[in-house]
C-alpha cells in the first residue's frame, strides 16, 4: 500500500549543489513529491523536530549544522515508502554507507551526511506534521 515518508536534503548537499542528482535518484526510485519547500530553519525549530536526540552528544552541533544553511523539505510516497528511502539513503554514517546509496555519493561525515529520512510510521506522522500543513500535501 502507498505510504508517505520525510526526508529532508539537508544543507551540506544544497550548499554543495547535490539537490538536482539526489531528486532525481529518489524520482528515479519510483518516489512521487507530495510535497517540496526549500527553507532556512532556525536552531530552536532543528531542536524541536530532532528532540528525540535531545540528551545524545551530538545535539547542539546537529541542530547548528541544519540551521546553517538552506535545506529541501519533502513529503515522498510510495509503496514501503519509508523502508524504501532508508535503503537509497544508505547507512547513517557515509563510511558504511553501501556502495550506490545517496549518503555513500554525497555525503562527508556522521553529521553532514546529506539527507534524513524517516525512521517509523509514527515518526514520519510526526515529521510530515511538524513541517507541513495539510493543505500543502498534494
Ligand atoms: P538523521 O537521519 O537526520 O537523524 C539524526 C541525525 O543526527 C543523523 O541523521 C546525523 O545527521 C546526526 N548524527 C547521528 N549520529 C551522529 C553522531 N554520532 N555524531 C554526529 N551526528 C550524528
Amino acid at each position: 500500500m502507498a505510504e508517505r515518508t520525510f526526508s529532508i536534503i539537508k544543507p551540506d548537499a544544497v550548499g554543495k549543489g547535490y539537490t538536482g542528482a539526489i531528486l532525481a535518484e529518489i524520482e528515479k526510485a519510483g518516489f512521487r513529491f507530495v510535497a517540496i519547500k526549500k527553507q532556512s530553519i532556525s536552531k530552536e525549530q532543528a531542536e524541536g523536530f530532532y528532540y528525540v536526540h535531545k540528551d545524545k552528544p551530538f545535539f547542539n552541533g546537529l541542530c547548528e549544522f541544519m540551521s546553517s544553511g538552506p535545506l529541501f523539505l519533502m513529503v515522498l510516497e510510495k509503496d514501503n515508502a519509508i523502508a524504501g528511502l532508508r535503503k537509497l539513503m544508505g547507512a547513517t554514517n557515509p563510511a558504511n554507507a553501501e556502495e550506490g546509496t545517496i549518503r555513500r555519493k554525497y555525503a562527508a561525515s556522521i553529521q553532514e551526511n546529506a539527507i534524513h529520512g524517516s525512521d517509523g510510521q509514527e515518526t514520519a506522522a510526526f515529521e510530515i506534521g511538524y513541517w507541513f500543513a495539510g493543505y500543502e500535501l498534494l
